[in-house]
Parts: structure tokens; sequence; C-alpha cells
């Protein structure tokens, strides 16, 4: 697939695709009159009528396509862009169609990167595993934006970098355990801080782990003969960048750290879980690949702020050395944890993602894992919950997430449940009250630095899914890459701006 911005129409287009972006949408001057009345009485179906069965038309023969893009139900008009770019894209491969041409003229910069984003979707395919593998019929988008064509230039390359970004992520997820080890996942970690500039790279093996007390891991993941890693990925974008040329002192310390679960397939261990419930455990690495791909989208954006990510990769297996139920360990911070549910892994990993970010300095984490059944059972597949101890980070989450066409909802970190992780013998044990997701999020509370603004986001039903949802067919969405770049992205200029503010 290729997306070409051009001022005007080339005249190469085999076929035209008309957004209805706007109510008023000028197409007389590109189809005939003929099918100029047919397209009104559509419009004014669509007015009336269901949106179902009109989300691609098409009219005057086979040189025009219509693309309604008004508003679905709980769909927001941005994410209903892309969903429709999303399914013109598909067609146009299927149909072999060599050039498209868009008219965009009258789009407003959110609208073409919608549209970008759900054209460049459509080209994700996960047939590694197949066979025989089959090239995508190449498609010429071209986009005929008017005077808008170098600001949509700008912006066709900043959705390339995120969907690198999703596409790797995805990619992660979608590979079965098997080959995809924690060991793997360090060499996948370490290929990309090598080929993205302004990117370190720390890795942490179990010896390692052990020696500095990350128990977490240690515990986690001694029931797997493939052993546990921690890896700290490192951004500085505040040292080389200088906006407009000029070289100015940053007055925001803030340093964003991305913790990610990462799971590389979680068995439950020998609170072994069903077997209906298993397969879908290879996306238990999602937070990892989230964050992973998060950093290195923000790194070749070269956004002005301090980023980091921590992997917590183990896995979660039988074996003569696992974790026993009510084995106590040490965390990093010192508190004592008795293993109440073996199943409960994530959080026992995180614990060491969120002491290592107070580490390195973090004033803001954001952890990212497929953490708790509970979460699922609550929000489903579409929304992903999120507890927050700062309400302007969370704010921020959500408008991000927004933007990004992700939704996220504010959870309670309801202290009434507290004492249910309180423990007999140890500090704490895994495993809460009823209010699984609500346990789990102050377990993790636990763990966090002091005086640092912290969220903590639950992708369980968000991560993955097993039947088709916007435009995912199958498997893992994605879901978050873009919120987290768009988080770093918001952070970013409010660094800038309060950097001007101090300039005036
Ligand atoms: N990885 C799972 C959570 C999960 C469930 C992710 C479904 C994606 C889809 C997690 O490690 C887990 O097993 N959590 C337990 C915790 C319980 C034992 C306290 C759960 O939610 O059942
Ligand atoms: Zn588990
Ligand atoms: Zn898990």
């Amino acid at each position: 697939m290729k997306i070409n911005i051009v001022k005007a129409a080339s005249g190469k287009a085999n076929v035209s695709a008309l957004f209805f972006v706007k109510q008023s949408v000028q197409f007389s001057n590109i189809i005939s009159e003929a099918a100029t009345v047919q397209v009104e009485s559509v419009l004014k179906g669509m007015v009336d009528g269901p949106f179902e069965d009109l989300e691609l038309l098409e009219i005057d023969g086979t040189s025009t396509i219509f693309v309604n893009a008004a508003k679905e139900r709980g769909i927001s008009s941005l994410d209903h862009l892309r969903m429709a770019a999303y399914r013109l894209a598909k067609k146009a491969m299927a149909r072999q169609i060599p050039v498209v041409n868009i008219m965009l003229a009258d789009a407003a910069d959110e609208q073409f990167k919608a549209i970008a984003h759900g054209l460049n979707s459509a080209n994700y395919k996960f047939d590694a595993y197949k066979s025989k593998q089959k090239d995508n019929f190449q498609v010429t988008f071209e986009i005929v934006a008017g005077d808008k064509s170098s600001d949509f230039k700008a912006i066709e390359e900043e959705v390339a970098v995120e969907q690198t970004a999703v596409t790797l992520a995805k990619n992660l997820v979608n590979t079965p355990a098997a080959d995809l080890t924690p060991e793997d996942f360090v060499e996948n970690a370490k290929t990309i801080a090598k080929y993205t500039p302004g990117l370190s790279i720390k890795v942490r093996d179990v010896k390692q782990l052990e020696k500095e007390g990350f128990m977490g891991h240690v515990t986690v993941g001694k029931g797997s003969e493939r052993p546990p890693y921690m890896v700290t990925i490192s951004y500085d974008g505040t040292k080389s960048s200088s906006r407009a040329g000029k070289k100015s002192e940053r007055t925001s310390a803030d340093h964003l750290v991305l913790v990610g679960k990462g799971l590389c397939f979680d068995t439950g261990g020998l609170c072994l879980k069903p077997p209906k419930s298993m397969p879908e455990m290879i996306s238990d690495m999602t937070g990892a690949a989230t964050v992973l791909a998060a950093i290195q989208a923000i790194a070749t954006l070269k956004l002005p702020l301090k980023v980091s990510a921590v992997l917590c990769l183990a896995e979660n297996a039988i074996g003569n050395k696992s974790v026993l139920p009510g084995d106590i360990f040490t965390a990093k911070n010192g508190k004592t944890v008795m293993v109440d549910n073996t199943d409960a892994e994530g959080r026992l990993v995180l614990s060491d993602g969120l002491a290592e970010a107070g580490l390195i300095g973090a004033t803001h984490i954001v952890d990212l894992a497929t953490l708790t059944g509970a979460m699922v059972r609550a929000l489903g597949y579409a929304i992903a919950g999120f507890f927050s101890n700062d309400d302007p980070l969370a704010l921020n989450i959500i408008n991000s997430g927004e933007a990004s066409c992700e939704k996220f909802w504010s959870m309670p970190l309801e202290e009434e449940y507290a004492d249910g992780l309180k423990d007999k013998f140890a500090d704490l044990k895994n495993t809460g009250s009823d209010a699984g997701a609500i346990s789990a999020a102050l377990f993790l509370q636990e763990f966090v630095p002091a005086d640092t603004a912290w969220a903590h986001l639950d992708i369980a039903g968000t991560a993955f899914v097993t039947k088709k949802w916007k435009y995912t067919e199958y498997g893992a969405t994605g879901f978050g890459v873009q919120t987290l770049i768009e988080l770093a992205r918001r952070m970013s200029n409010a660094t800038a701006a309060s950097e001007e503010y101090k300039e005036i």
C-alpha cells in the first residue's frame, strides 16, 4: 500500500472515493449529473435511515466509491472515518484496484489522520505460519488534499511511524509462545534499541535479578525452563531537541516510565488455568509489546521528553521448581508477599517493574498489563479500565485515548478493599476481595514509588480479540500503542508550552 499526497487529482486513478467528512459535500465536479441525483437520494437515506448498509457504496459504474463516514452508535466520528477507510482499503485490495484517489481537500487534520490510520491498518496480516504467504495487492491511495497537502504529508509520516509501532506490537503478541520466549523477546528489544537512534538498553538476567532483589521475576519465572528477564530501554528527547533552532533550558523534569507486563505465556502455574482460557495467554505479554512499540515510535518521532520502558518478561509455567501456593518472597521494596494464587503472577513481576521505574527517576509511571479476567468481565473488549493516583495524568490518558480512538474508563482505587490483600504471615498476599481488577490495582499501588504520578491500564479485554472488532480480524489489536505515543506527545507539548511561557 502506498499513500501519495497530491494537490490535485493526477488523473491516474481507477476509482475515486469520497468521504462524507462534511455535510455539504462537493461531489458534482467529479461525477456525472445523473449520479449526483443518485448520491443526493442516498445521502438523504443516510440521514433518515439505518447506517449499517450504507458503509461503502458503489455508484456511477465502478468509478466512484462513496464512503459513509457518518456517526454510528457508540463510535466517535473519527473512529468511524478509520473504519470506513479500513473497509475501503480492504475492498480496493480485494478488487485489485491499482489507484484510488480520495478527495480530501475539505478534511480537517485529525480527519485525515484517522483516514490514514484506517488505510494503513487494512494492510496488516499475520501469515508467517501459513504454508504459503500471499502478498497484499499494492494499492496506491492518492490523497487529493489541495492547500492542505504539506500539512497532510507531515501527518502521513507520523501515521506511518505509529503504524509501524502498532504492527510491531501485534506481531509480537500474535507470535506463539514457543517462538517468543522471554529470551527471544530480549533479542527483539535489543534489535529495536540498536536500529532506533536515541534508544539505549539494559538487560538483567535471572542471576542479576536475584542479586538485586527483583524477586517478583524470580518467583514467577522459576517454574519454567525459559528464565525471566527485565529490560529497561531509555530515551531522552530533551537533550538533542531544540525546537525551532532555539537552544533552551528545559524547565520540566518529567520522566515518563512505561512499564509492561510481559508474560510470554501464562499457564496459571500450579493454579492451572482451564484449557478453554489458556490459548489466549499468548497475549499475556501485550503490555511489554505495547511499551516497546511505543518507545520505538516516540524515539523515531524525536518527541522532546524523557521516556523509558521497562519490560517485565517471564513465563508462568509448571515445573518442579514452580512457586507453590503459600510461598512467601520479599519484593524489591522490602514488602513480603505470600503467593496465594500462582495465576495472579502479573502483579508480581510488575512490582519489580514499578521499583525499577522509581530507581531510574520516574516522575510519571504508566503500567500496561493484561492483568485480570475481572476487567474483561467488567468492560469487555472495547474499553480498557485504568486506575490512577493523579488526576491530571488520568485526564491526559482519557484524552490521549480519545484522540487515538481507544477508549479508557477511570476505575476506583477503592481503599476499602485494601484490607483484602492483608496476609496472616506476610505483609501482603497476591489476591484480594471479589473486586478482582481493583484488588490487583491496589496491590500494585503498594509498590509505586513515593511521590510519583501513576496509572495502571488493565488491557486484558482490549489486547486480543477472538472475533472481528473494528480494524482487527482476529488476534492482537495493538490497543494502547497510539494512546501512549499521544500521551508522550501531549506531555512534551506541555513541557514546550511551559518553556515558551518562561521565555516570555
Ligand atoms: N493473564 C491473566 C489475566 C487475563 C485473563 C488476561 C483473561 C487476558 C484475558 C492473569 O494473570 C490472571 O490469570 N489473573 C487472574 C487473577 C486471579 C487469580 C486473582 C484472574 O483474573 O483470574
Ligand atoms: Zn495469570
Ligand atoms: Zn497473566
